[in-house]
C-alpha cells in the first residue's frame, strides 16, 4: 500500500485557457445527512443531465473520500471507477440518470477546516472553493448549478438546532434523534452549499424589502454570545436597505440566517442564505471590541451579503473568474462602509491597505493578474490582488462611466446574468454597453499584472503650464514587457502665490505611454493635486518641494490629497533619514501642527492625516529595505514630532474620551486622535507617559482604548507594561477574540526582543495551532512587524519558517497564507535575502507538503 498521505505534491497547473463547460449538468441534488461529530453518514442523490452532444462519463470530484457503492436510477451499478481521489461513472450514452452514492466522513478529525469540520462540538461546512468535494462526489465546478434539498438528521441534545441553505419545509422527531428538511428554491454551484448543526442560540430581527416582503433575519451564535450581536444585526439590515437604494437589488428568500463559528480560515463565507462567519466578524460590544473591530464587523456583514446578487445570483464560471465577484463585492462594500460613516477617511484606509498588501504582492515573486492564466492550488489566489486591486479596477470604471451609467451597466450585468456563471469579459461588456463606452484598451488590467508608475514633470511655456506623464508598467512574472492601461486620473492645480487661480477638479482618461495634459495660466509653478483621491491604482513619480507639499497639506480641497501631501512630506523625509541623508524634520513637524489644529472639526480625518507612514510602506520606498535604519529613524521623527507639539498632544489626551458606545465618526475619529497622540508621546520616552498609559488602560470604559493603551505600553519595558499585560490576560483569558488581542499587541512590540517574545508565547498554554485567529493574532501579527521579522540574524524567518511546517499537515491553507513575507527576499541586502532563501527551501524539502505550501513556497523562492 503506498500512503497517499506522504506522497510529494506534485504540482498540476491548471491553465484559464484549457476551460471547457461542464459535460454533465445536475438539475438537481438531494442530501441526506446522518449527524455525528465523529462521524457523518452522507447519502447524495444526483439527477444528472449530459450537455454534451456525445457519450461522456460523468466526473465526480472527491477528496478524501471512498465509495462503497454507486446506484444508477435505483439499481447497484458497476460502470464506475476511481481515478485518483476522483470517482468516474461511466452512464453509457444515456443523457440522464439519477446517481447515487453514499460517502462517510469524520468531522471531528477535519483539521483543515474545508468540508464538514466540528468547532466547539458544533457542525459547519466551508466548501468555497473546493470544500465540496470533502463531503461527497460531485464535479465541485462554480458552472454546475443544482437546486438542493437537505436532509439532516441528528441527536436532539447536540445538535438542537439544525440549518441550510434556503428554506425549512419539514422537520419531525424520532426516538432521541430530530431532523429537518430544508429546500433552497434558487440553483447554486456547490461552493454555497453549507449546513450547520449544534446547540446555538438566535438574535432574531426582521427587513422589509422593497417590494414589500417580510424576510425573517437570525444571528446564531453560541450561548452567552447573544448580547454581542446587535452591531452585526444593524450591519444586516443597513446593508439590506443600502443594496435596494444604490444596486435596486433586493433579497429573494424569506429568512436570512448568519452563524458564528470560532475555528474558520477566512473572515465569513457568503452561503446562499445561510452565511457562515469567524465570530470575530460577528460577535461585539464595547468592552472587548475596538472600533476597528466594529468596522471590521460592519463591512464583512456587508460584504457576504452583497455576495447574495454579486456572487450568488451571478456567480462565477471558473475559479479564475474569482475577482468578478469578489473585486466587484469588496468595491460594493467600501461604498456602503463610506456612506455610513466619512468617505474621505473610509477611502484612506482602503487605500492604505490597497498599499500595505496589495502593492507589495504586485512587485514581488507572487504577482498575478486580477484575473490569473493559471494556479496550481485555488485557495493561494484569493489574494489582495483579486480583491483590492480587483476593487479597484471596478473602481476605475465607475469613475470613467459616472454613476448614472455605471448604474445602468450594473443593471444590465445582473439582469442579463441572473441565474449564470460569468466571467470577467461578462461584467466588462455589460458596463461597456450599459455605459455607451468603449473599455478595449481597459481590458489590459484584467491581464497584466503589476503596479503601473506614473512619473510626472511639469512643463512651462511663459504662463502656459502643462503636466508630462509617462506611463509604465513593470515586469512580473511571466510577463517581461507590458502596454499602456487606460486610467481615470483625477487632478486639480492651485496657484500658491495667492492669485487664487486654480485648475478646478478635472478627470483626465489616460490611454498613451505619454501624454500632455494642459494646466492653465500660472504666473509661477502651481501646485499639482494629483490622483485625487486615488482615481487609479498607481504609484506616482513626482519632484516636489517640501513647500509645494506643506501647502497642498494646509489647502487642497480634496480632503484624500491632503492626507497624501502630508504623507508624501512624512516619506521623503523618512526615506532621506533611512538612506542616510538628512530629512527635513521641521517641515514635517509645522505641517503635522498645521493639521492638528482642524482636530476638533474632523478629528477622524486629522488622525489618519498625522500618523506617520508603516515602517513596511517606508521600505517600499527604498532600493534596499533597511529594516533598522527605518524603525530607528522612524521613531526619532515620532520622537521629534511628539516633543515637538508635546502640549497639543497632551491637550488632545486631557480632554475625556467619548462614550465607548458612542459609534458616531466623530467619537471613533476622537478616540483614535487620543492613541495617535498617546503613541507620540511615548516616543519622546518621556517618564511619566507609562503612568499615563496605564491611568488610560485602567479607567477606560471601552477596548478602543484599553487596546491602544496596552499596545504603547507593550512596546516599552516599564513595570507598567508588565502589570497592564497581567490584567488583561486575567480578566479576558476566558474570552478567545480578546485573548488574542494580548497575543497580537505583544508580536507588534517595537521591542528589540519581540522574536523571543513570540517564540515564548507559542508556547503558552493558551496558545494553539487549532483555531486560525490565534495563530493568525500572533505569528501573522509578527511576520507585519518589519524590524522584527527581518532581525539580522535570521531567527524571524527560522520561526515563520517552522511555523510553516508545523501548520502544514493540519492546515494547509492558513501555513500556505504565512509564506508571502519569505518571499520578498530580493528587496532586501544579500545576508538577509539568503537567510530567507533558505528558510523557503528548508520548508520545500519537508515530506508530504501540501499543494498549497508547496506552489507559494516554490514562486516565492523562483522570484
Ligand atoms: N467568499 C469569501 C470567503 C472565502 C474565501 C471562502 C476563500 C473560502 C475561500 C468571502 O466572501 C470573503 O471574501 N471574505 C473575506 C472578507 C471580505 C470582507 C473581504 C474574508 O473572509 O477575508
Ligand atoms: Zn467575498
Amino acid at each position: 500500500m503506498t500512503d497517499l498521505s506522504s506522497t510529494p505534491a506534485i504540482p498540476v497547473t491548471i491553465h484559464r485557457g484549457d476551460y471547457a463547460p461542464p459535460e454533465w449538468q445536475i438539475p438537481d441534488i438531494a442530501l441526506d445527512f446522518a449527524l455525528g461529530v465523529e462521524q457523518t453518514k452522507v447519502s447524495a442523490a444526483l439527477s444528472v443531465v449530459r450537455h454534451a452532444a456525445a457519450p461522456a462519463p460523468l466526473l465526480l470530484r472527491g477528496d478524501g473520500l471512498t465509495a462503497a457503492e454507486v446506484r444508477v436510477d435505483g439499481a447497484v451499478w458497476n460502470d464506475w471507477r476511481m481515478d485518483g481521489s476522483d470517482l468516474i461513472v461511466d452512464l453509457g450514452d444515456r443523457t440522464a440518470a439519477a446517481v447515487e452514492v453514499d460517502t462517510v466522513i469524520k468531522p471531528a478529525s477535519n483539521t483543515q477546516l474545508m468540508g464538514l469540520y466540528a468547532s466547539n462540538n458544533m457542525l459547519c461546512t466551508q466548501c468555497e472553493a473546493e470544500g465540496f468535494r470533502r463531503i461527497t462526489f460531485h464535479p465541485d465546478r462554480p458552472d454546475v448549478l443544482s437546486r438542493y434539498k437537505v436532509r439532516m438528521t441528528g441527536d436532539k441534545a447536540t445538535f438542537p438546532i439544525l440549518l441550510s441553505n434556503g428554506n425549512c419545509v419539514e422537520q419531525g422527531e424520532a426516538g432521541n434523534d430530530h431532523w429537518a428538511l430544508w429546500e433552497d428554491p434558487w440553483p447554486k454551484p456547490s461552493y454555497l452549499f453549507a449546513l450547520v448543526a449544534g446547540d446555538l442560540v438566535v438574535n432574531r430581527d426582521s427587513f422589509t424589502t422593497m417590494s414589500g416582503r417580510e424576510v425573517e433575519l437570525g444571528i446564531w451564535v453560541r450561548k452567552g454570545d447573544e448580547a454581542r450581536t446587535g452591531h452585526a444585526m444593524k450591519a444586516l439590515k443597513d446593508s439590506m436597505a443600502w443594496d435596494e437604494r444604490v444596486y435596486g437589488r433586493e433579497y429573494d428568500l424569506d429568512l436570512f440566517n448568519i452563524v458564528a463559528v470560532s475555528d474558520f480560515n477566512m473572515g465569513a463565507m457568503e452561503n446562499k442564505g445561510l452565511n457562515v462567519f469567524n465570530t470575530r466578524y460577528i460577535l461585539a460590544d464595547p468592552d472587548t471590541a475596538t472600533d476597528v473591530d466594529y468596522d471590521g464587523v460592519e463591512g464583512v456583514v456587508a460584504h457576504e451579503y452583497f455576495h447574495n446578487w454579486s456572487g450568488n445570483r451571478v456567480t462565477c464560471r471558473d475559479w479564475f473568474q474569482l475577482s468578478l465577484k469578489e473585486g466587484f463585492t469588496v468595491f460594493r462594500d467600501q461604498n456602503f462602509s463610506a456612506d455610513m460613516g466619512s468617505p474621505p477617511v473610509k477611502r484612506i484606509e482602503d487605500v492604505r491597505l490597497l498599499r500595505a498588501a496589495q502593492f507589495p504582492e504586485d512587485a514581488g515573486p507572487l504577482a498575478h493578474p486580477i484575473r490569473p492564466d493559471s494556479y496550481q492550488e485555488i485557495s493561494n489566489f484569493y489574494t489582495a490582488t483579486i480583491y483590492n486591486k480587483g476593487a479597484e479596477i471596478i473602481r476605475m470604471m465607475a469613475t470613467l462611466l459616472g454613476p448614472e451609467r455605471f448604474r445602468k451597466g450594473t443593471d444590465l450585468y445582473f439582469d442579463r446574468h441572473d441565474g449564470e456563471a460569468a466571467t470577467c469579459e461578462d461584467f466588462v461588456r455589460a458596463m461597456e454597453e450599459g455605459g455607451d463606452i468603449d473599455l478595449g484598451q481597459f481590458r489590459r488590467w484584467y491581464e497584466q499584472a503589476g503596479t503601473p508608475r506614473l512619473s510626472l514633470t511639469l512643463a512651462q511655456d511663459g504662463d502656459d503650464w502643462s503636466l508630462d506623464i509617462r506611463q509604465t508598467v513593470p515586469p512580473t512574472p511571466g510577463q517581461p514587457d507590458k502596454a499602456p492601461m487606460m486610467m481615470p486620473l483625477r487632478l486639480a492645480a492651485f496657484a500658491m502665490d495667492g492669485s487664487g487661480a486654480t485648475l478646478p477638479d478635472t478627470l483626465v482618461t489616460l490611454t498613451g505611454a505619454a501624454q500632455r495634459v494642459p494646466l492653465g495660466r500660472f504666473a509661477s509653478r502651481p501646485a499639482l493635486s494629483v490622483n485625487r483621491g486615488f482615481s487609479a491604482p498607481v504609484i506616482v513619480d513626482f519632484e516636489r518641494a517640501p513647500g509645494e507639499l506643506a501647502w497642498l497639506a494646509a489647502h487642497d480641497d480634496d480632503p484624500f490629497a491632503r492626507y497624501e501631501a502630508l504623507q508624501q512630506l512624512m516619506l521623503d523625509t523618512l526615506v532621506a533619514a533611512a538612506s542616510g541623508d538628512t530629512g527635513d524634520a521641521q517641515a514635517v513637524i509645522d505641517a503635522v501642527a498645521q493639521t492638528l489644529a482642524g482636530a476638533a472639526a474632523d478629528p477622524a480625518f486629522v488622525a489618519e492625516a498625522v500618523l506617520l507612514p508603516s515602517e513596511a510602506f517606508i521600505g517600499d520606498q527604498m532600493v534596499t529595505v533597511d529594516p533598522d535604519a527605518i524603525r530607528r529613524e522612524r521613531l526619532a521623527l515620532q520622537a521629534a514630532i511628539g516633543a515637538a507639539l508635546e502640549r497639543e498632544w497632551r491637550a488632545v489626551l486631557a480632554g475625556a474620551a467619548p462614550p465607548a458606545t458612542d459609534l458616531s465618526s466623530k467619537a471613533k475619529g476622537g478616540r483614535r486622535l487620543r492613541g495617535v497622540a498617546l503613541a507620540y508621546l511615548a516616543a519622546t520616552g518621556q517618564d511619566d507617559i507609562p503612568g499615563l498609559a496605564f491611568g488610560i488602560f485602567s479607567g477606560a470604559d471601552g477596548m478602543t482604548e484599553r487596546q491602544a493603551a496596552l499596545a504603547t505600553l507593550a512596546h516599552g519595558d516599564s513595570d507598567e507594561r508588565a502589570h497592564a499585560l497581567d490584567i488583561f490576560y486575567q480578566r479576558y483569558r476566558d474570552n478567545p477574540l480578546v485573548l488574542d488581542k494580548w497575543f497580537q499587541v505583544q508580536a507588534w512590540s517595537l521591542r528589540s526582543d519581540t522574536v523571543d517574545a513570540v517564540k515564548a508565547l507559542a508556547q503558552h498554554p493558551d496558545f494553539t495551532l487549532a483555531n486560525p485567529n490565534r495563530v493568525r493574532s500572533l505569528y501573522g501579527a509578527f511576520s507585519g512587524n518589519q524590524a522584527a521579522f527581518h532581525q539580522a540574524d535570521g531567527a524571524g524567518y527560522r520561526l515563520i519558517a517552522d511555523l510553516v511546517i508545523a501548520l502544514d499537515p493540519k492546515n494547509p491553507q492558513t501555513a500556505a497564507k504565512m509564506i508571502p513575507p519569505l518571499g520578498r527576499w530580493k528587496r532586501f541586502d544579500e545576508a538577509r535575502g539568503a537567510m530567507m532563501r533558505a528558510e523557503l527551501e528548508r520548508i520545500l524539502a519537508q515530506p508530504g507538503l501540501s499543494r498549497d505550501v508547496t506552489e507559494q513556497a516554490s514562486k516565492s523562492l523562483a522570484g
